[in-house]
């Protein structure tokens, strides 16, 4: 199943309940973006610190990316033997991530691994190009969405937890430098696939959007995408 969305629609949340609920693997193809930033940022060749070099830092970071093996497991991600889950979320992470998710060699050595892990057996796979680019065959597409402010109000509330305030003018305005970078870069753009279910979650509770998506998986409603 590919669930496809911009930042702050619930597409975490909802697709590791759903992978549960299905007793399918669970793939946060985000994380990985991220992970692939925060090894750029360690060794010095993340997009903003090249910016000036005849490369852009491109083949720094070709070697840094065949030198970092990316894992998943248990819902943690590892570079080798080491846990980085928690570097993550970072604003250092989240302020690169848009551009070095937007090089094509990212990109492609992204899919593959994809494409590997969800080779493995039933997956919901998440992310931005799941159903349009990775998983084009995906026999369930979706695409999540929801307005912008209410967005901000999520990822606003996710730093809280996290224990850092963000105010939500600060997070929408991210939310929306990010939006434009996702769906203007020239590789695999954020977008809707044509076959996906569009669900706006904008006043919905995960719980209610999980049930939607269930109702669609096991084929029971009025849910499924025009023209399928
Ligand atoms: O879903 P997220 O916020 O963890 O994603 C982090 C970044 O990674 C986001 O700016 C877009 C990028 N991304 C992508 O380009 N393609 C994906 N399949 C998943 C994420």
């Amino acid at each position: 199943m590919a669930i496809d969305g911009p930042s702050g629609a619930g597409k975490s949340t909802v697709a590791r309940t759903l992978a549960e609920r299905l007793g399918f693997a669970f793939l946060d193809t985000g994380a990985m973006y991220r992970a692939i930033t925060w090894r750029f940022l360690e060794r010095d060749c993340a997009p903003a610190e090249c910016a000036a070099e005849p490369d852009h830092g491109h083949g720094r970071m070709r070697a840094v990316l065949a030198d970092t093996p990316l894992a998943l497991r248990a819902g943690r991600v590892f570079v080798g033997d080491r846990d980085v889950t928690s570097h993550l979320r970072t604003r250092e992470v989240e302020s690169q991530v848009s551009a070095v998710s937007a090089l094509p060699f990212v990109r492609a050595a992204m899919r593959e691994l994809q494409r590997r892990i969800a080779a493995v057996g039933p997956t919901v796979a998440e992310g931005r190009d799941m159903g349009s680019v990775v998983f084009p065959r995906a026999r369930w597409k979706v695409y999540l969405d929801a307005a912008p402010s209410e967005r901000a109000r999520r990822r606003s509330r996710d730093f809280t937890d996290q224990g850092r305030a963000v105010g939500e003018a600060e997070v929408l305005d991210e939310i929306l430098v990010r939006d434009r970078l996702d769906s203007t870069r020239v590789d695999a753009p954020l977008r809707q696939s044509p076959d996906a279910l569009y669900v706006d979650t904008t006043g919905l509770t995960i719980d209610d959007v999980v049930g939607r998506l269930l109702s669609y998986v096991r084929g029971e409603n009025d849910a499924a995408p025009s023209g399928s």
